[in-house]
This record gives C-alpha cells, sequence and structure tokens, in this order.
C-alpha cells in the first residue's frame, strides 16, 4: 500500500493541552488516527511522526528517500518562520508535500507571517483546526491519485462525484 508521512513539529505534542483556545481540543493521536481512516478508505497507509527537535525533523524527511514515500503532509509549527535547513531537506527530496496549520498564522503575529514552506508545497491549508490535517491530506490522495503512477485509489474522486 503506499505510504504518507505526517510529519509534526515542536510542541504539537501537546495539541489537546495547549493554548486549547488557538489549537483546539483535539490531541495529535485523535487528529492522526481520524487521519489513518480517511487513508485507508482511499488505498494509503500513514506513517506519522512529531519531533521537537530540527534535526530529528531532518533526520525523519530524509529517511523518506528510501522510496518507500509517495508524499508528506507537514505542520513544522515554530519552524515554518526559522528554518532553512528543513526547506533545503524538502528541495532535495523532490517529493510533493502539503503544509498545513491548525491555526490561520497570517492573522496572528507579524513573525508569523513568514512560511519558508509555502512557495514550494503543493499547497497550504491553515486556518481549520483539526481539519486542517484531514483537508491537507484529501488534497495530497487526490494530487497523488491525479498523477500518471498513482499508487492509491479513486476513492475521493468518487466521494466528490456521488
Ligand atoms: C502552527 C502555527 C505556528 O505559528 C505555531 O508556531 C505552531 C502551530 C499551527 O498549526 O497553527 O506551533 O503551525
Amino acid at each position: 500500500m503506499a505510504s504518507i508521512l505526517m510529519l509534526n513539529g515542536p510542541n504539537l505534542n501537546l495539541l489537546g493541552d495547549r493554548e486549547q483556545s488557538i489549537y483546539g481540543s483535539s490531541t495529535l493521536d485523535d487528529i492522526m488516527a481520524a487521519c489513518e481512516r480517511f487513508a485507508s478508505t482511499c488505498g494509503f497507509s500513514i506513517e506519522h511522526a512529531q519531533h521537537n527537535a530540527e534535526h530529528r525533523l531532518i533526520e525523519r524527511l530524509q529517511q523518506c528517500r528510501d522510496g518507500s514515500t509517495r508524499g508528506i503532509v507537514f505542520n513544522p509549527a515554530a519552524f515554518t518562520h526559522t528554518s532553512i535547513a528543513l526547506r533545503d531537506t524538502l528541495l532535495a527530496l523532490r517529493l510533493p508535500f502539503v503544509e498545513v496549520h491548525l491555526s490561520q498564522p497570517l492573522a496572528r503575529e507579524s513573525f508569523r507571517h513568514v512560511s519558508y514552506f509555502s512557495d514550494i508545497a503543493l499547497g497550504t491549508i491553515s486556518g481549520f483546526g483539526a481539519d486542517s490535517y484531514l483537508l491537507g491530506l484529501q488534497a495530497l490522495i487526490n494530487h497523488l491519485d491525479a498523477a500518471p503512477d498513482a499508487g492509491g485509489s479513486a476513492a475521493t474522486q468518487r466521494a466528490l462525484q456521488a
């Protein structure tokens, strides 16, 4: 089964407890379980990882060079606004990825208005809370389904046409 990596940056392990008025009450485990259920109905498996350290995120991304991963849904969290190193890793990988955020960074402090990922991502989904992950995953799967060497099902197309 084709695999998608869902990768989460610093402090996202605290979801459900951290600043609930901004990030909601779902835990990261809740969100990843919902994504796993959705992906499996589309014929994809999910691998998920969360790291607080930049180098561990880089190392996890570099593991995708083994060819087993078709695409990535990435919430770089605070590294969104700082990390040239993670950007360079994604450029080296050449795998399609969707940037996701629970909050809408453009409606927050000005230091969150810069993203080192948006211009190299397939697209960015932000501001929909936990749904941002599901929407980002659906967008990635639709993209992979449309690709000529797609390994996934066309379940999302069928759902849209129903
Ligand atoms: C975030 C937005 C970032 O600005 C922030 O540093 C995070 C979470 C989000 O999902 O809304 O940690 O990526």
